[in-house]
């Protein structure tokens, strides 16, 4: 069976506490139950992740390689800041899509510019808890076109 891995950066955690205006009601426990739940209807088993820290969220994403058949990535505030994600993003083969909540584009100009994004497929942004239905989807094609 296809294995991803889904995960999730720094104060994502928060979901459901933080920022309602940008993020609504979701929880980051809601998030994990709908993708493991739309992640049984396709026949795809996954893995989900958070971690406040960025050497952890590298070595999760280095497990990739090795160990998964595609990534979805929320990486947060790391995102617009992080060179270290996108070259461990970059150092895996395997498709790739980015998640955010929100529409980054919409927002603050600090968060317009998405570091990580260049090593990835595609970018879903500003659907909520829905973007990551979306990512399933669309990495499923991506995995099979691998094939
Ligand atoms: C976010 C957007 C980022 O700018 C922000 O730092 C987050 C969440 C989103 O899902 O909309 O923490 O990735």
């Amino acid at each position: 069976m296809k294995k991803i891995l889904i995960i999730n950066g720094p104060n994502l955690n928060l979901l459901g506490n933080r920022e309602k205006n940008f993020y609504g009601d979701t929880s980051l426990e809601r998030i994990k139950s709908l993708c493991a739940e739309e992640c049984k209807k396709n026949e795809i088993e996954s893995e989900f992740f958070q971690s406040n820290h960025e050497g952890e969220i590298i070595e999760k994403i280095h497990s990739v390689q090795n160990g998964f058949d595609g990534i979805i990535i929320n990486p947060a505030a790391y995102t617009h800041t992080s060179i270290a994600l996108l070259d461990a993003l970059r150092a895996t083969s395997k498709p790739k899509i980015e998640v955010h909540i929100s529409n980054i584009y919409a927002r603050e100009d600090y968060r317009r510019k998405s570091i990580t994004s260049e090593a990835v497929n595609g970018i879903i942004c500003g659907f909520g808890e829905n973007g990551y239905i979306l990512a399933i989807e669309a990495i499923k094609k991506l995995i099979y076109s691998n094939d």
